[in-house]
Parts: structure tokens; sequence; C-alpha cells
């Protein structure tokens, strides 16, 4: 989120936070938005950052992120114990360094690195990071091979479903790439293959699949995009690599659907993002990216930097970074194993699959995913409901639940929904709970003369402090907003 400079004199009463507790050091008024004149203890620092927080959603009811709110204490132990240390001093950090090797080796043979390739990989913040940098190799391996053939690299286009995540907006606009988006209908919430292949020419640098759409939680048919691919590169002298962008189904689908192909097993698969932070059961920020083969990666975006007494290969575009998140990953990955990741999945599928037949018993809803592929549900209001699925949303933030409700990517606007992401913490307990809330919610909105406008809450609707869940800006239609699924 970009913060903007405040105009003091626009503050008024605002222009401090005024702690109001009998302690002495918490009576004093704290500036807001310029740096205070004078300390204060550790303590009453504390205390007023710790009240102020307490107006955020509480993580455990919010069903917008997939993003993770729980993890074991001893998981939190390690974390605060490795604070301190930065994953780029590896000199200083060797063992650090060495757990993340162990986590991109466990997770290369999780997505079927084949033993004769070498793959490699690194950790990174989040699926943005890993797509950015995975979108580069696949920018400069499309150019090298243009220039190789004598042909101008200058270009180059990336086919995707219209449903990508906002990271791979930004990462066509911030790398000068066009972005191709295969438009959604009101059936198809995810990429169409013929219309994918129908955009791809000479100059695409690769396609895009996803495994996990955040729109729905429904997977992306890679192995028909694979074949398709393949027939479409024996026809020409193209050599068009697929991305799978597994931010959140590289952690399920190993698991639920074993059989699934969609990784490394398929030969035009060449890079794959998964996000630490989200099925991989760590706070955030980790993500992971992973090449197939060493020759996936072209050598010129690796730098050699010489730092605190050694010379390391770096791929980033960060430096320096926490080295907690690297090592809680480790922790899920011993402490779990390969069972406990698929016990954790499997009852985060039944969850969501109970809560769908819930949902349809409830009545006024059409269930669009129900956690077949992520453990997600996704509806949307059966037609002529006196309100709609914004107002339901905002209703259910009356009750503390966090659900988002937004139109789908282009072409498939017509279609609002709501999206629960299932994730530890949701026990049957609580979407029992969540059942009858939604019950409760229909009656109530029923009962009243609800505006049925099937537009987004206006954002003056909102409290400021809840703009975090909502999503980019995209210009959409006059006067609207457009509102993202949150991660
Ligand atoms: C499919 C997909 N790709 C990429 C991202 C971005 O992931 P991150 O938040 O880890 O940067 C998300 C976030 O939800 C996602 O759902």
């Amino acid at each position: 989120m970009l913060s903007h400079k405040v105009p003091l004199e626009d503050l008024g009463d605002s222009r401090r936070v005024r702690p109001t507790y009998a302690s002495r050091g918490l009576a004093t008024q704290i500036p807001r938005y310029e740096m205070p004149a004078e300390s204060i203890g550790p303590r009453e620092a504390y205390q007023v950052i710790h009240d102020e927080l307490a107006l955020d959603g509480n993580p455990a009811l919010n069903l917008a992120t997939f993003v993770t709110t729980w993890m074991d204490q001893e998981a939190d132990q390690l974390m605060g114990e490795t604070a301190n240390k930065n994953a780029i001093d590896w000199d200083e950090y060797p063992q650090t360094v060495e757990l993340q090797d162990r986590c991109v080796n466990m997770l290369a043979r999780l997505y079927n690195s084949h033993d004769t390739h070498e793959s490699v990989g690194c950790a990174t913040v989040g699926s943005s990071e890993a797509i950015h940098l995975a979108g580069l190799a696949m920018k400069w391996r499309w150019r090298k091979q243009r220039e190789a053939a004598g042909q101008p690299g200058d270009r180059p286009n990336i086919v995707m479903g219209a449903n990508v995540q906002v990271c791979w907006e930004k990462f066509a606009r911030y790398f000068d790439v066009e972005p191709r988006y295969v438009p959604l209908t009101n059936e198809r919430f995810i990429i169409g293959v013929d219309e994918a292949m129908a955009m791809v020419d000479e100059n695409t640098i690769g396609v895009v699949g996803i495994l996990g759409s955040t729109y729905t939680g429904e997977y992306e048919p890679i192995e028909q995009l694979n074949e398709a691919l393949d027939a479409l590169c024996q026809k020409s002298d193209w050599d068009i690599p697929i991305h799978v962008d597994a931010a959140s189904g590289g952690f399920v689908a190993p698991f639920l659907q074993p059989s699934l192909k969609w990784d490394f097993r398929l030969s035009r698969v060449r890079s794959i993002n998964v996000s630490g932070h989200k099925y991989g059961l760590v706070y955030p920020g980790v993500g992971w990216v992973l090449w197939r083969d060493k020759s996936d990666l072209p050598s010129e975006l690796i730098f050699q930097v010489d730092y605190l007494g050694g010379s390391h290969s770096n791929f980033g575009l960060n430096f320096s970074r926490g080295a907690a998140q690297i090592v809680a990953q480790y922790y899920n990955f011993i402490r779990l194993g390969f069972s406990g990741y698929k016990e954790v999945m499997s009852t985060l599928s039944e969850i969501s699959k109970w809560l769908a037949d819930r949902i349809d018993e409830i009545g006024p809803f059409d269930v669009l995913a129900r956690g077949d592929d992520l453990p997600v549900v996704c509806f949307r209001l059966a037609e002529n409901q006196p309100y709609s699925v914004f107002d339901f949303s905002e209703h259910l933030r009356e009750r503390g639940w966090i659900i988002p409700a937004y139109k789908m990517a282009p072409d498939a606007q017509d279609v609002a929904v709501l999206r629960v992401v299932v994730r530890e913490g949701l026990s049957y307990d609580l979407a029992e709970q969540l059942v009858d809330d939604l019950r409760a919610g229909v009656n109530h909105l029923q009962s009243q003369d609800a505006p049925s406008n099937a537009s987004p809450v206006p954002t003056s609707r909102r409290s400021s402090r809840h703009s975090a869940s909502r999503g980019g800006s995209g210009q959409h239609s006059p006067g609207e907003k457009k509102v993202r699924p949150v991660c």
C-alpha cells in the first residue's frame, strides 16, 4: 500500500495519539505523523501500538486471506529467535543458507524434478517476487533465442488468463512485456486452452497456468496447455515454456491430487512459484521459485556478489530479508512431513466441501467452487435477491467475519461472488458458527428493504482501516473501483 504525506493542518484534533491511562508514561500525547521529539519507555510504546492494532480485523475470522494466521508455538519461538538474522548474510549465517537449500531440494522433489535435471531455486518474499523472477528468466531466455536466430527481440508478450493475480499485471508493466489476457466467460472462470493458443506467437515468452485461481480456487488445465503448446511448437520452430503459478496449489495438489500432472512431469513446465506463506503454512512473507533445470535460468540474471567476506550468486529483487520465514518453512517441512501436510490439507478440503453443502442448503446461493481443487468455497447469490453479495459481505463483517465479495475478471464481470478460503484455524466448530451466521444474514437481509445493486461497496462505506481487504484500483466503470479478491 502506498502511503501519502498527510497535511498536518487538516488533522485538527487527530494530530496526536492520546492514550488515556492512569500510568504517567501513557498520559502524554504522541504526534501521529511527526516523529515525537521525546522518547517514551518500551512498555508505553508497546501498549500504545498494541491498543491501536486492536482495531484490525481478527485474523482467525479473516476468511478472505490465503495467508497463514496460525503456527505452532515452537515455530513462533524459532521465528522470534531468528528475527535478528538477515538471510542475505550467507557467510555469517551459513546454517540458514543450508536450511534454504534443503527447502529448495524438498520442493524440487515434491514437484517431480527429474533425476537428470539440475533444478535450481530460491526463497523470495512471496509469490509476487517469485513471479517477477520467473518472468524475467522467460523474457531473457526468449530474447537470447531470438537474437541467436537473428530475429528482433524487442516485442515480448506473455499469455495468461484474465483471472491472474495482480502481480502478473505488475510484472508485465514493470518489465515491459505485453500482457495478453485470455478473457473469461460467464461459464468459464479460468483460462481457455484454445483461446490461449490463439494468442501465442513467436514473441511469446511463456504461457501462465495457475494452480488455484485466486478468484475461485479452481486449477487451470495445465496438462492440456502443455499438450496444446507442444502441438503448436512442433508446427513451428518456437520453444515456448509454461510457468505454473502454484501460489496456493503448490502445497495442496501434491498431497490431495498426487496424480494430477501440473509440475515438472510436464515437459513445457520450466518454472514454478509457490507461496510458503499460504498453504505452506508459514507466516508472511516467504515464497519460492524453482526452475526445472539450471539451463532455464539465464546466467546473465545471476549476480556474483562479494559481500561480508564471501562471494555468492544472487538472483532476487531484494537484497536484505528476514531469515525467520525460511527457518519456519523448514520447521514445517520436518515437523509435518508429507503425511502431516496431507492430513492438514485433507481436513481443510473436507471442511470446505461440508461448508459448500451447507451453503447449498441455506438457499439463495449458487456454489461455483466447492473445495474440489483448493479448499475454497466460492458462491454467488441466486437471481432476484433484494440485496447484493456486497451487502451480504458487509453484513457478515458486523459479526466479525471477513468474507470478500468481488466481481470476476473480464469478461465475466456480470458474475459477483463471495469467497471463503478454508485455512488452518477454521475448525468445524467455527465453520458451523459461520453457517449459522450466513443463514441469519440471509434472513436479516431478506427481511429488509436492502438496496439491490450488484455494485461493489463504495469506499466511503468502509472505514479506511478496512481498506487492506480491498484490491487494486484498476479501471472498471465510471464511479466504481475494481474490487479484486485478496490473497
Ligand atoms: C494465484 C496467485 N498468484 C500470486 C499471488 C501473489 O502471492 P503473494 O501474496 O505471495 O505475493 C497470489 C496471492 O494470492 C495468488 O493467489
